[in-house]
């Protein structure tokens, strides 16, 4: 199916004085541009009533169900300036897919991979002036927050027959303060993210409602993420709060980038399958399998891990320089390293056109 948008341009856009002030330093999902995308599904009319509208709130009834029972799924991706003016993603039809199979889990209506990424394409040229200028080191993008909620009001516990689907978008500069800076991580044993057979897949609000509590336990311990372990053996690295893990082993038997295996309770990160995919062009060997905590430990002692880091859409490639726990610290002997730097800058120039897309991995929107 092909959406049929209607769009009702924002009568009191942002003035260029006062996007000129956000652009400049945008944070991390602070500001909100003019307009947002809608659509509704039911089950007679399949999705219908598409339209891009002023951003602004919205109207919701108190039974509501997804403030009831979290029916909820979204997405995050960026829309990158290339230096010519144009407009481009990275992967967004492998962001719908996720949202596909997310849909399925918390029993959605699918909305076709065409859908999803014209929708964003048109809200992305709507609001086109939102996207930060292409600024070599700066690395401002514009932040899209697809989501799906259950929009029916009532209270009995089953799939919602009234869903909407929304795009809104932020521009978006790093997501940790100090950019590049390692951060420290805050391995969680008292708490896990997901267990067999749950939702741990799925990019679902739920997921990261259960991972605050861990996560202002990072906090409270100087730490910038949580480190969550498998929720079975308590053994296995699994991811962070909101980022995927990579191991470099530069030591003896190096070249090597090591990621925890996707087996169901970890979200498949576009970022992290990117990166398996970029390895070999770097020359790296890869293996997706089950880490043991201990392995982090005794690699680095032995100094075959020499770098490791966190990687997603909002944290880009983020070094990792210590994992801090109950019983002491683990600290990374390069991070930030030529292998993490290496393949930062590939990706990065992959996002920013400043490298050819041999992959076939960008869209323009705009
Ligand atoms: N893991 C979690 C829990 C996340 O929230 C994210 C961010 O989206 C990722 C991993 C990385 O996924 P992606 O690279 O698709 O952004
Ligand atoms: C993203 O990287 O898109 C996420 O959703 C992660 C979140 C920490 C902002």
């Amino acid at each position: 199916m092909t959406l049929e948008i209607t769009t009702t341009l924002n009568p009191n856009p942002v003035s260029d004085e006062r996007l000129a002030e956000i652009l400049a330093d945008p944070g991390f999902g602070n500001h909100f541009t003019d307009h947002m995308f809608r659509v509704e599904w039911t089950p007679e009319a399949g999705w219908h009533n598409a339209r891009i509208e002023p951003y602004g709130p919205l109207s919701l009834d108190p039974a509501c169900s997804v403030l009831h029972y979290a029916q909820e799924t979204f997405e995050g991706l960026k829309a990158y300036r290339h230096t010519d003016g144009t407009i481009w993603g990275f992967r967004p039809e492998a962001n719908a897919a996720r949202m596909a199979r997310s849909s399925a889990r918390l029993a959605f209506p699918v909305l076709e991979t065409e859908d999803f990424v014209q929708a964003i394409s048109e809200l992305v040229k709507v609001d086109a002036r939102w996207v930060p200028a292409a600024v070599e080191g700066e690395e401002k993008s514009l932040y899209i927050r697809p989501f799906m909620f259950a929009s029916e009001n009532f209270l009995g516990v089953r799939a919602a027959q009234h869903v909407t689907f929304m795009v809104i978008c932020s521009p978006a500069g790093s997501y940790f303060k100090g950019g590049m800076k390692p951060v420290r991580l805050w391995l969680s044993e008292s708490f896990t993210r997901a267990g067999r057979g749950g939702m741990g897949a799925a990019k679902t609000g739920g997921n990261y409602a259960s991972s605050l509590a861990p996560q202002a336990e990072a906090y409270a311990k100087g730490c910038d993420q949580v480190m969550f372990l498998d929720a079975s053996e308590g053994k296995y690295l699994e991811e962070l709060g909101g980022m995927n893990i990579f191991f470099v082993y530069g030591g003896a038997n190096g070249g090597r980038l090591v990621t925890p295996s996707t087996s169901g309770t970890i979200l498949e990160g576009i970022t992290r399958d990117s990166l398996l995919e970029l390895a070999a062009d770097h020359g790296l060997k890869v293996e997706e399998r089950q880490i043991p905590l201990s392995e982090w430990r005794d690699g680095v002692a032995s100094g075959e891990i020499t770098e490791v880091f966190a990687c997603g859409t909002a944290a880009v490639i983020t070094p990792i320089g210590e994992l801090l726990s109950a019983d002491g610290s683990i600290v990374t002997p390069d991070p930030g390293g030529p292998v993490t730097t290496a393949l930062r800058k590939n990706l990065v120039d992959l996002q920013f056109g400043r490298a050819e897309d041999i992959h076939g991995w960008t869209t323009q929107f705009a």
